[in-house]
């Protein structure tokens, strides 16, 4: 059993990402950390607690509000890509009676904001805690600058994010949850713990198409099945009209898996920095990935270069059918 604690943005393929880890019986959720990234926090924290309502998981996982701006610039958000709510505007949909099919969540938060909630658990897990963070890592390093101390006991740290040998899907160079805080993930890259970053180099290799999930669906119309197709319409919508397939990349539930099972992903040692500075290239992650290049440098973090899309969504499904 490991226990993981999630710092999410909260939009769809978080949703998605965190409905697999719910379901997973590898993974012991310790809490759910909030930050404004895919949609403000205001809306990532409600949409947190709708997706716990919406899986009525055994043991519920305390939820934190986290960082509503990134440390140093301005908030960008997805909203065209994730929805007005962040969840693909399923806080809209009626049951037939006209009542909300998702109503808003009756249940609370702690008291503790994101940065002190993580510092917390690292103090009670240690290296018996990994971090998996789906958003920009605002949250992670305001813990970092809280209490290094605490910090550097962290078992590992599980980073969606980056692009090394493809572009951007926010700039032609960066990838969302870096470009929206370059410097908080300039901070968490150099920060000497265990981590491992799962970039877009992988994690669009990794397509749930809407055929497969109507087809799982007709064939178990099960209610968390029937909120994943609720969440995603949306969501795959955009991929339809933006990216030339009809379903959506798996980026959060991706890097979920890797924390199940890390041979989904393959990974090398690499010296990654991060861009803050650069009128056209703020966000992007830079690395020297060549093999022949391989021990020129100072690693600092695993890069994931491989990844085995076909049991990424067999493993999604397997766990959500086992619900
Ligand atoms: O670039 C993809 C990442 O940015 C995903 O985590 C998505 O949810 C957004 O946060
Ligand atoms: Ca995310």
């Amino acid at each position: 059993m490991k226990h993981v604690l999630i710092d999410t943005d909260a939009g769809v393929d978080d949703a998605l990402a965190i409905l697999l880890a719910l379901s997973s019986r590898e993974l012991a959720i310790e809490g759910i950390a909030t930050v404004a990234g895919n949609i403000d926090v205001e809306h990532a924290t409600a949409n947190v607690l709708t997706i716990l309502d919406a899986v009525f998981p055994p043991i519920r996982p305390s939820v934190a509000r986290g960082a509503e701006r990134p440390l140093n610039r301005p908030l960008v958000t997805a909203a065209h890509v994730h929805g007005e709510d962040g969840l693909g505007n399923i806080t809209t949909l009626r049951r037939p009676d006209g009542s909300p099919k998702y109503p808003s969540s009756r249940h609370g938060l702690v008291s503790l904001g994101a940065a002190e909630f993580i510092i917390d658990e690292v103090r009670k897990h240690g290296p018996g805690l990994t971090l998996i963070t789906l958003g920009p890592l605002t949250n992670v390093a305001e813990a970092i600058r809280l209490n290094p101390e605490t910090m550097r006991r962290v078992g590992e740290i599980i980073i969606m994010g980056g692009a090394f040998r493809t572009y951007g899907n926010t700039s032609p160079v960066a990838e969302f949850n870096i470009f929206v805080d370059p410097d908080a993930a300039a901070r968490i890259v150099e920060f000497d713990v265990p981590k491992t970053v799962v970039p877009l180099d992988v994690t669009e290799q990794v397509i749930l198409t809407r055929t497969e999930l109507e087809c799982r669906y007709a064939s178990n119309p099960s209610p968390i099945l029937d909120f994943t197709r609720d969440v995603s319409s949306f969501y795959m919508d955009f991929h339809r009209d933006n990216d030339g397939f009809d379903g959506c990349y798996m980026h959060d539930p991706t890097t979920v898996a890797f924390a199940i099972d890390r041979s989904v992903l393959m990974t090398v040692p690499a010296e990654v920095h991060v861009e803050c500075k650069g009128e056209y290239t703020a966000g992007m992650t830079v690395a020297d990935l060549r093999p022949e290049r391989a021990g020129r440098y100072r690693t600092n973090t695993e890069v994931a270069v491989g990844v085995d899309a076909g049991r990424v969504i067999d493993l999604f499904f397997s766990r959500l059918l086992a619900c």
